[in-house]
């Protein structure tokens, strides 16, 4: 089904006040733009967490190889490495992990949190109602899953229960993240909510707070906004959604133009 740019607006809840514009910044944002806010990132040390009451298992969690480990991984052995994962207990009750999702020479790089309950069991990120929230973001971007955007989460395997991963468990997981984000070099990173703006840039802020801001991450900018299913419960800030898509889409877009001689 295709759906016309306004039917996609009227879909994420933001027609008729947000209209698409062109590449120009708008007369007036809403929210002042900063300067750039450079965050260096560094992987946090993971902590493994021995199951509470789980009866002797062989297979319980194993220490994940280290970082450089998993530094030197090419997507086969990425991909393998993810699904056999045991480094935290996330993996106790999966159906599958979840690596992502797409294009693997993007320009955009969208990051959630966590696989829900479909995402389990169909071993893809944003299935469920987030995620076709999502798709319509996309669409109103005029990209689409599988061209010119990836998809990833914080965590590759899903919480129980769908709560917010824990510290320790983007922790154990963030080589992977930081992995793919090296293969993929994606042109700008959109973090979902603040379970990915806490496992990239390590920040804990109100959200509220960062949206607006280039931070950056391995040199590739990075923006912040609200989670898909924050969005679906607060329908009034997918506006502010839309406004940080276009902020996005500026540093883009500023990413691609070569820079003049003059
Ligand atoms: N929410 C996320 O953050 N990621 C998914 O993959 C699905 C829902």
């Amino acid at each position: 089904m295709s759906l016309s740019r306004e039917q996609m607006l009227v879909e994420m809840g933001i027609s008729p006040i947000w209209v698409l514009r062109d590449s120009s910044p708008p007369a007036s944002a809403p929210e002042a733009v900063p300067e750039a806010e450079a965050i260096t990132a560094t992987a946090a040390t993971p902590q493994i967490t021995e199951a509470p009451t789980a009866p002797a298992q062989p297979q319980a969690h194993q220490p994940r190889p280290p970082a450089t480990a998993v530094d030197a991984l090419d997507w086969p052995a990425l991909a393998r490495q993810v699904a056999e994962c045991r480094a935290c207990p996330l993996c106790e009750q999966r159906k599958q992990a979840v690596l992502g999702v797409g294009d693997t020479s993007p320009e955009w790089l969208f990051i959630g949190e966590g696989p829900g309950a479909e995402e389990d069991v169909k071993g893809e990120p944003f299935v469920g109602q987030a995620g076709k929230l999502l798709d319509n973001m996309l669409a109103s971007l005029d990209i689409a899953r599988g061209n010119r955007v990836y998809i990833a989460n914080a965590v590759k395997c899903r919480p129980p229960g769908n709560r917010t991963p824990e510290a320790a468990e983007m922790a154990a997981c963030w080589p992977y993240l930081e992995r793919q984000i090296a293969l993929l070099k994606p042109r700008v990173i959109v973090l979902l909510g603040k379970a990915a703006v806490h496992a990239v840039l390590h920040d804990d802020k109100a959200l509220a707070s960062l949206r607006g801001k280039r931070f950056e991450f391995a040199g590739i900018p990075v923006v912040v906004t609200y989670h898909p299913a924050y969005l679906l419960r607060n329908l009034p800030d997918k506006a502010k959604a839309w406004e940080d898509l276009l902020f996005a889409r500026r540093t883009l877009r500023e990413q691609m133009t070569p820079e003049l001689p003059f």
